[in-house]
C-alpha cells in the first residue's frame, strides 16, 4: 500500500525522503514521487511508467532529481499503490492544489472524494486535474488557507468534511517551518532527534535515525518542526504520547547477501522461531506467556474463540483452531476478516476474538476486531510490528518477534504466528487441565527441536531449486493434504500464486473426487502433503487416484514413510516430528518451491505484481 515519509530538519531533505521512500517500497507501489520547499518555493517531482522495468522507481525518481533542491530542509514524499485512476505521473502524489500552493500526500481512501470534487467546482470553481481521491485534500487545504485559516486549522476543516480511511502530510508553499500531518484509520508513525522531525507510514523508513516512534491514534494531528514535534486532538489540545520502543537493526531489514528478502526471511526463520519460543520459556521448562493476561476465570467465561485475519495470517489461524480445539477444548471459528465484519456474526462478552495479522495495520483485521469490540468481546491480537494499531487497540497481545518481514510473500511471519498459536493453545489448555504438565512439555520439547529441522531443510534447498526447473512452465498447480496438512496446503498454494502467477489451489485431499478431481490430468502438478500419521494411508490413496489421471505427483511426509517413493514421482521428506508440529517443517519445503519457481520465471519475486505488504485500505 501507499507509502508516506516526511522530512523537516538540518539535513538535505530530498535524501532523507527517498531513502525512506527506498525503505517503504517492500509495501508495494506503481509510482512515486516528493515535493519540496525550495528556498520556499513548492517544488515537485514523480515518476509512473519507466523504461526500465528492472530498476527501482525510486532509484530512478532519485536519478531524475539529481543535484537539484539540496538546499531544501523540507520535503514530502509518496510511493502510490493505485486505487483511484491508473499508475500515471498525473495520479502519483504529492497532488498539488490549483494555486500551486499546498501539496499533499497521503495513504488510504476517501470515499466521499466524488462529492467533494462536485463542491469545490460549485463553491470554488475548482477542477480537480487527476483521477485520484487525493486530490481533493490538497484543493480543500489551499480553499481554506485563502480563506484565512492557518495550516493546522484547515487540516481540521478539511478532515471534519471526508469520510474514509487516511494518514495525510502536508507543506505549504512559503513555509518551511512546518509540515501537518493528520491520521484517521491508516498508519502513520512520527518521530524527533536532533536532525529533525519525521513522518512516515512505518517504522522501517526511519529506523536509520532512532528506535523510539509515537504512532499516531485516530484524529490525531502532528505539527513537525525542525526543531520540535507536537501531536493534538482535534480540539487542538495537545497529546502526551510515551514512544515506543522497537528493537529492530537496521541489517534486519536489509537482504543481508541473498537475492532477495523472501529468500533470506525463509533463512532467517530457525533463529526467529527459536527467538520466539525461547522468549516465553522459563529456565525449568514451563510456559511464560508476556502480554496475555487470560485467567483460568477469563476463559471459563469465554464460550467460543474467533479467529479473524487475512491471507496467509488466516491459514496460520486454521492450524490455530485445530490446536485450541485439540488442546483446550474451546470451540473455535476462523473466519477472513472482510467476510467477518459484514456479517454480524454472533459476538459478545463471552467471546474472545483472536486477530492474527504480521503488520498489525490490515484494514479488514482492525475493523473486524473493532467489531468484535463494540460488541463486547475480549481481543487478543497476535501481532508482528511492535505499537501497530491492532496492537495498541487489542486487550492482549502477544508479539511474534520476527523482526521486520520486508517481501511481500509472508514466510517467518506466518511460521513465528504458529508458534505463538501453539504456546496459546497450550497455555489455554494447561490452565484448564485439559492437557497435563506432561503432554505439554512433550510437545514444548517438540518445538524447542523446530530451528534445527528447519536449519536441515534448508540446508537440502538445492534439491529444491532443481524441482522447480522442471515444474516452473506448468500452469496448474495443486496442493492437497487432510487435516493439519489440508492448512498447509492453502498456504503453500497461495505462496506459489502471489510470486509465480502459476494457477494453483488447494484442496482437502478428501473433497478431490467431488469434482476437482475433473481437472487432473498429465500437465497438472500435485504437490500431497501426508505429515499426519493417522491420515497418510488415506491421502496415499487420493495420490493413487490423482496419478492414475496422470498427475504429475509430489509427496511431502515425514522421513519414516519410504513407501511414499512407490506411488509418488518425487518424494520431498521433512524431519520426524510429532504430528502437531509438523506445519511448522513441511511449509518450508512450499516456501522453497515457490521462491524457486518463481526465481526460474524470473519474476520481481520482493514485490509482485498487484500486491502490497500492509493493505491498509478495504
Ligand atoms: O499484515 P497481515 O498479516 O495482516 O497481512 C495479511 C495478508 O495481507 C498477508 O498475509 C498476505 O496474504 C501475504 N502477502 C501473504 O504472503
Amino acid at each position: 500500500m501507499c507509502g508516506i515519509v516526511g522530512y523537516i530538519g538540518k539535513d538535505n531533505a530530498k535524501k532523507v525522503v527517498i531513502d525512506g521512500l527506498a525503505k517503504l517500497e517492500y509495501r508495494g507501489y506503481d509510482s512515486a514521487g516528493i515535493a519540496l520547499l525550495d528556498r520556499g518555493n513548492l517544488e515537485i517531482e514523480k515518476i509512473a511508467e519507466t523504461e526500465d522495468k528492472k530498476k527501482s522507481k525510486i532509484l530512478q525518481l532519485d536519478e531524475m532529481v539529481g543535484d537539484k533542491y539540496k538546499d531544501a530542509k523540507v520535503a514530502i514524499g509518496h510511493t502510490r499503490w493505485a486505487t483511484h485512476g491508473a499508475p500515471s505521473v498525473l495520479n502519483a502524489h504529492p497532488h498539488i492544489s490549483n494555486d500551486g500552493k499546498v501539496a499533499v500526500v497521503h495513504n488510504g481512501i476517501v470515499e466521499n472524494y466524488a462529492e467533494l470534487r462536485e463542491k469545490l467546482l460549485e463553491k470554488y470553481n475548482i477542477h480537480c486535474k487527476s483521477e485520484t481521491d487525493t486530490e481533493v485534500i490538497a484543493q480543500l487545504l489551499s480553499v481554506f488557507c485563502a480563506g484565512g485559516m492557518n495550516p493546522a486549522e484547515a487540516m481540521l476543516e478539511a478532515t471534519s468534511m471526508m469520510k474514509g480511511a487516511y494518514a495525510i502530510a502536508a507543506i505549504y508553499e512559503g513555509d518551511e517551518t512546518e509540515i501537518v500531518g493528520y491520521r484517521k484509520d491508516a498508519p502513520m508513525i512520527v518521530c524527533h532527534t536532533d536532525e529533525g522531525s519525521f513522518i512516515a507510514s512505518d517504522m522501517t523508513a526511519v529506523l536509520k535515525y532512532t528506535k523510539d516512534v509515537y504512532f499516531l491514534e485516530d484524529d490525531e494531528m502532528v505539527i513537525c518542526r525542525a526543531d520540535s514535534m507536537d501531536i493534538f486532538d482535534r480540539n487542538m489540545n495537545k497529546v502526551q504520547k510515551k514512544a515506543f520502543h522497537v528493537d529492530w537493526s537496521i541489517e534486519a531489514a536489509e537482504k543481508g547477501g541473498y537475492d532477495h528478502f523472501m529468500l533470506k526471511e525463509i533463512h532467517d526463520q530457525p533463529t526467529v522461531l527459536g527467538d520466539t519460543l525461547s522468549r516465553r520459556l522459563t529456565s525449568d521448562g514451563s510456559i511464560k506467556l508476556d502480554g496475555i493476561k487470560l485467567s483460568l476465570e477469563d476463559l471459563n467465561n469465554i464460550d467460543k474463540i474467533y479467529i479473524v485475519a487475512c491471507g496467509t495470517a488466516y491459514h496460520a489461524g486454521l492450524i490455530g483452531k485445530h490446536l485450541i480445539e485439540k488442546w483446550a477444548k474451546i470451540p473455535v471459528e476462523v473466519d477472513v476478516a472482510s467476510e467477518f465484519r459484514y456479517r454480524d456474526p454472533l459476538v459478545d462478552d463471552r467471546t474472545l476474538f483472536v486477530a492474527v495479522t504480521q503488520s498489525g495495520e490490515t484494514l479488514d483485521t482492525l475493523m473486524a476486531l473493532r467489531e468484535a469490540k463494540s460488541k463486547g468481546a475480549r481481543v487478543l491480537s497476535i501481532v508482528n510490528v511492535v505499537g501497530s494499531s491492532i496492537a495498541r487497540e487489542s486487550d492482549d497481545v502477544f508479539y511474534t518477534w520476527a523482526g521486520p518481514e520486508i517481501a511481500v510473500a509472508s514466510t517467518k511471519g506466518y511460521t513465528t504466528q504458529l508458534m505463538c498459536l501453539y504456546l496459546i493453545a497450550l497455555h489455554m489448555g494447561l490452565l484448564k487441565g485439559t492437557i497435563t504438565d506432561e503432554y505439554a512439555k512433550g510437545i514444548i520439547g517438540e518445538l524447542k527441536a523446530v530451528p534445527e529441522k528447519v536449519e536441515r531443510l534448508l540446508e537440502k534447498e538445492r534439491d529444491i531449486a532443481e524441482l522447480a526447473k522442471e515444474i516452473y512452465k506448468k500452469e496448474l498447480i495443486f496442493y492437497i493434504g487432510r487435516g493439519l496438512d489440508a492448512s498447509v496446503a492453502l498456504e503453500g498454494s497461495l505462496k506459489l500464486k502471489e510470486i509465480s502467477y502459476i494457477n494453483s489451489f488447494a484442496i482437502a485431499a478428501g473433497e478431490l473426487k467431488h469434482g476437482t478431481i475433473a481437472l487432473m490430468d498429465k500437465d497438472t502438478i500435485v504437490f500431497a502433503l501426508a505429515t499426519q500419521d493417522e491420515l497418510a494411508e488415506k491421502t496415499l490413496s487420493n495420490i493413487v487416484e490423482v496419478a492414475a489421471r496422470g498427475a504429475y505427483v509430489v509427496a511431502i511426509t515425514k522421513e519414516k514413510n519410504e513407501f511414499f517413493k512407490k506411488e509418488s514421482d518425487r518424494v520431498l521428506f521433512i524431519p520426524e516430528c510429532f504430528d502437531e508440529v509438523s506445519p511448522l517443517l513441511s511449509i518450508i519445503q512450499l516456501q522453497l518451491i515457490a521462491y524457486f519457481v518463481a526465481k526460474e520465471k524470473g519474476e520481481n519475486i520482493d514485490m509482485p505484481r498487484n500486491l502490497a505488504k500492509s493493505v491498509t485500505v478495504e
